[in-house]
């Protein structure tokens, strides 16, 4: 019979920083759901990838002075290595940068305006870099991107646009007949009420500003636009726009895309519009993953509190993060990452419950029997609870893990590993070991104790693989099937048992938090030394002449009623005075910049903030952290009004 197939893919991370627990949670995520299905089974394509192309990237490379190829092969390789160290079973990894996605990409876009889905025209509007998305003035938010909040950059120029609209009332009729494309539900609701129903725009999907991305070929000053070029992996690695489409045939539609819930936009509107106008069929489902959060809200470089998996994989093994990240966030919401959440859940969980299962296990059966596994011959009926509950568990996994509810699948394994534990408080090897007429008995118990560990082991497979090679290796298991897992009785009496080292120390919280700290505090300050914001756009003499600094003196400076951040100066501008309002009043006290000189832009529109009217913006810059500010000063006299360049 023909293997049933599963194509299962994350999301195809940018490679301008390092990658933070939050990425890794969805790539172990999908590992899970891509490793569980192997073992199920199911002939698997799990892919992932880099996103490589786009303005953001280019402006990295050229702030650190490397060509984008450069700059993205380093990171590239270090994403390499992470998925390397949280053992994920990716069965292909796509650069957007390797050739033959480049070829697919652009017989997509050649496709799509031969058919008359795609024209040119103006595109007049801004742009979020961090982001890569366009958005109309009244999308924004205080004139921010509505996803990020960070500013947004006006753009105008050339561009190809996509005609959304066209195929608009065709996929809310999809999302509504298919109630499991978009999951979880109340996510679908959103890109209804708040996207689709509102009305499409037609999407711009190229640009001509900048040029580290795949050229239009029939018109080779324009790139296609990233989300273009991103969304199209998914089938270009399966072999779209090549001459063999074997893989395409096989796997296409995916079964499931996963992602993060900020990009769950892209792929339920534009992705599936794509591929509508490319006639092919839609993927059977696009799940939304909530935030992993740490303890000050969401994880962001300036706050300094990226949780980074290296540090923790070096300090606690791949396996405990992969436990936690698998067993402690809902799948589908929010969840935490916390230091002492995690520690606490290794030494109950992992120490106490699965390691000491195995290492008294073990332990007796090398005490009583030399680590022969003894046949199970004495059966009673304290048994039956046991083996029910592990010849359960296969099944309410594979219900769990149909829904995706990753955590309640592990819920399960654990309550075999408990039941396990009580069997040997129930049963009390230790006392029958003292009677020779209980031997068989005794073999029996030992013998349900490593069957119980094999079935454990066998289920753990998806979600702790190294973990479970462990306990086959101790247990000398040599069935490890899925299908062995329909009766209690896989373990080969006569096998030797092998004790070995314990799977999981027990870790003192407390120093390990401390430990903990340190590191981070070490790498944030190497860090500092190294990262650079990225450098803006370049600008051209002219530009720069549109600016008018001057020299102002400050002649008189006060905070402002029910402002905390703001002070209000009056400076002399040598012909004139001004008021500028300016929010530095957390590193100055009015009196402190009275008398001195500063620099001010004098051309700036005036704007009201608080009520005052501000003419002008005086220069400063603060560190990352925002900690410290400084004005910007001449380093000798200038009289006020003097001409700053
Ligand atoms: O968006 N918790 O790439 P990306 C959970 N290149 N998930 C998080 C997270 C967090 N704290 N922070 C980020 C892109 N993510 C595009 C994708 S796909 C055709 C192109 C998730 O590197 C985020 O939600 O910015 C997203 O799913 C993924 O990391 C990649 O983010
Ligand atoms: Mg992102």
């Amino acid at each position: 019979m023909k293997k049933r197939t599963y194509y299962v893919t994350t999301p195809i991370y940018y490679p301008s920083a390092n990658l933070h627990i939050g990425n890794t949670y969805t790539t172990v995520a999908a590992d899970v759901l891509a490793r569980f299905k192997r073992l199920t089974g199911y002939d698997v394509m799990f892919l992932t990838g880099t996103d490589e192309h786009g303005q953001k990237i280019q402006r990295l490379a050229e702030a650190k002075g490397v060509t984008p190829k450069e700059y993205v092969d380093v990171i590239v390789s270090g994403i390499k290595d992470l998925w390397k160290i949280m053992n994920i079973s990716y069965d292909k990894f796509i650069r957007t940068t390797d050739d033959y996605h480049i070829k697919g990409v652009q017989d997509i876009f050649k496709k799509l305006y031969d058919q008359g889905d795609i024209y040119k025209g103006y595109y007049e509007g801004w742009y979020c870099t961090p982001c890569e998305s366009f958005w109309t003035e009244t999308q924004l938010v205080d004139g921010n991107c509505p996803d990020c909040g960070r500013p947004v950059e006006k753009t105008k120029e050339e561009a190809y646009f996509f005609k959304m609209s066209k195929y608009a009332p065709r996929l809310i009729e999809y999302i509504e007949n298919h109630p499991d494309f978009i999951q979880p539900e109340s996510r679908k609701n959103e890109m209804l009420n708040n996207f689709l129903k509102p009305g499409l725009q037609d999407l711009c999907i190229s640009r001509t500003s900048f040029d580290w991305g795949i050229p239009v070929t029939f018109d080779e000053k324009h790139v296609i636009y990233v989300w273009i070029d991103a969304l199209s992996n998914y089938i270009t690695a399966l072999g779209y726009g090549s001459n063999n489409t074997e893989a395409l045939d096989k796997y296409w539609p995916a079964d499931i895309h996963l992602v993060g819930k900020d990009i769950l936009r892209f792929h339920t509107i534009y992705w599936p519009i794509m591929l509508m106008a490319l006639g092919m069929p839609l993927p059977k489902q696009v799940f939304g993953h909530g935030w992993l959060l740490v303890n000050g809200g969401k994880m962001s470089k300036s706050k300094g509190n990226v949780v980074d998996p290296v540090v923790l994989v070096n300090e606690f093994g791949t396996d405990p993060v992969r436990y936690y990240l698998l067993r402690e966030i809902p799948f589908g919401s929010d969840g935490l990452f916390n230091n002492e959440i995690f520690i606490n859940k290794i030494n109950s969980d992992l120490a106490n419950d699965l390691g000491n299962l195995l290492s008294r296990t073990c332990a007796m059966a090398e005490k009583y029997f030399d680590g022969i596994i003894p046949a199970p011959t004495a059966k009673e009926n304290v048994d039956d609870n046991l083996i029910e509950c592990a010849l359960s568990t296969p099944k309410k996994l594979e219900d769990s893990m149909d829904k995706l509810r990753i955590p309640e699948a592990l819920d399960t394994i654990w309550e075999l590993v408990g039941k396990a534990n009580k069997y040997i408080d129930e049963t009390t090897p230790w006392i029958l070991a003292k009677d020779e007429d209980k031997k068989d008995r005794l073999g029996t118990v030992i013998y349900n104790l490593v069957e119980s560990l094999r079935f454990i082991s066998v289920c753990l497979v998806p979600f702790l693989p190294e973990t479970s090679e462990k306990i086959n290796k101790q247990l000398n298991v040599d069935i490890a099937t899925w299908d062995s897992l329909a009766s209690f009785d896989g373990t080969q009496a006569g096998n030797k048992v092998q004790k070995g080292d314990i799977l999981f120390p027990r870790i003192d919280v407390e120093k390990k938090i401390e430990e903990l700290n340190r590191i981070k505090e070490q790498n944030k300050a190497a860090a500092k030394k190294t990262e650079m914001q990225p450098i803006k756009d370049q600008i051209t003499i002219d530009d720069f002449e549109k600016i008018d600094l001057r020299v102002a003196k400050v002649l008189e400076c006060e905070s402002i009623k029910g402002a905390k951040k703001l002070l209000k100066f009056k400076v002399d501008l040598g012909g004139e005075q001004r008021q500028i309002v300016s929010g530095i009043s957390k590193y100055y006290k009015p009196e402190e910049l009275v008398g001195k000189s500063v620099i001010v832009v004098a051309n700036l529109k005036p704007v009201k903030l608080m009520g005052e009217i501000s003419q002008g913006m005086i220069l400063s810059g603060a560190t990352d952290d925002n900690s410290k500010l400084f004005t910007a000063t001449l380093d000798g006299e200038l009289p006020a009004g003097s001409i700053v360049r």
